[in-house]
């Protein structure tokens, strides 16, 4: 590999993604920040939209307004941290100028025909959907590695592909509806503040919000079909609760017949037992999303019911960083050429 770093250009920058891109790329060695997006916060310097980011030696870089040519002409990838349905009209330029492109947007994450059901918008780049990856890399490394376009996955998907995928396809879960309820912290919802996301508004709550509709719902399945080759239906219930960073889901499916937590929980450390950002739970532990907060890592667990004959996965992770910028390098890593592992922490900041 050539020893000279990647030029990589993060569009988002003064977002909560984006700003841990920024902390996470600065201690690469193989990547070179160039180009700092954004739209409103254009013309800042980082340390002024991320004052926590100051000590960085790019602290006075300026954020730049989105201009796809002026990206293309200082760097050799893309980061898109930028609201959905923003990026699917920047993406194709930038791989046509050669780059390669890691989206944290849900633009290239499911077939065009469920973008206007799921996300409103009719795609305005279907011919480009076949180039993008499905970025989840413990399940689909190689179709990663050398890969042009990676669609990084949404937060909640991450978590409950992980742990559905492998027992589907071992036949330890039936092939019925799974039931997904989710919990995220309030950066899930970005930066921009709203009525719903005040402090006054969020203390003490805990609301479930956009059901039956949340668009990671058409991406569980398709996520979960393209690692089986089943297609499940998932009804998703997120709700919003009063941490910060944080998601946890619990997935409830129909159990096969004397399959057992151990089955269960023994099929996920098979599956995972080479992943340095897998933690499968032994039997009688619980995830606890706290565990996972500043860190790339999953944490998964699998309990058996068999009196109600009901699988009940559970996952956690930082809704931020494996959720969002974490795994969006870790795709940039296998993509490039670098270990997987390369600037991503696995270890939390605790209590
Ligand atoms: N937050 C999460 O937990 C999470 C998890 C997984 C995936 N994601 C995805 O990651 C992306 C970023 O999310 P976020 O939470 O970081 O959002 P955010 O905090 O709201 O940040 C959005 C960023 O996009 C910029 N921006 C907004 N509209 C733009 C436009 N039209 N052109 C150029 N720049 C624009 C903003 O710049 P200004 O502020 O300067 O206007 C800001 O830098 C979204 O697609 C989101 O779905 C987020």
């Amino acid at each position: 590999m050539d020893a000279s770093p990647l030029r990589v250009a993060v569009l988002g920058a003064s977002g909560y993604a984006g700003g841990e891109l920024v902390r996470f790329l600065s201690a690469h060695p193989g990547a070179q920040i160039t180009f700092l997006g954004a739209r409103d916060s254009a013309g800042k310097p980082l340390a002024q939209v991320h004052p926590h980011l100051a000590s960085l030696p790019i602290a006075s870089m300026v954020l730049a307004a989105v201009d796809a040519d002026a990206v293309a002409e200082v760097a050799d990838v893309v980061f898109l941290a930028l609201p959905n349905g923003t990026t699917s009209p920047l993406v194709p330029g930038f791989l046509e100028a050669g780059m390669r492109v890691v989206d944290l947007a849900g633009d290239f994450r499911l077939p065009a025909d469920r973008y206007p059901e799921w996300y409103g918008f009719e795609h305005p780049a279907p011919g480009w959907l076949g180039k993008a990856v499905y970025g989840l890399p413990e399940l689909f490394a190689e179709r990663i590695s050398g890969a042009a376009l990676v669609a990084n996955p949404g937060c909640y998907p991450t978590p409950v592909i992980l742990c559905i995928s492998p027992l589907l396809a071992a036949g330890l879960i039936e092939t019925g509806p799974i039931r997904v309820d989710g919990k995220t912290g309030s950066s899930g919802a970005g930066r921009a503040a709203t009525e719903s996301s005040l402090f006054a508004s969020t203390e003490e709550s805990i609301r479930p919000y956009r059901v039956p509709r949340h668009q990671h719902t058409p991406e569980m399945e398709h996520g979960i079909e393209l690692a089986t080759g089943i297609a499940v239906p998932v009804i998703f219930v997120p709700h919003l609760v009063p941490t910060v960073r944080g998601v946890l889901i619990t997935a409830y499916a129909s159990l096969t017949d004397g399959v057992t937590t151990d089955h269960l929980t023994d099929a996920l450390m098979a599956s995972y037992a080479s992943e340095p950002f897998v933690r499968i739970l032994a039997a009688g532990e619980m995830v606890d999303s706290k565990r996972t907060r500043g860190t790339n890592v999953v944490e998964l667990q699998a309990v058996a019911d068999p009196r109600t004959g009901t699988a009940v996965l559970v996952g956690a992770v930082d809704n931020l960083i494996k959720g969002a910028a974490g795994q969006a390098i870790q795709n940039f890593n296998i993509a490039n050429g670098f270990d997987q592992t390369t600037a991503l922490p696995t270890l939390a900041v605790y209590p």
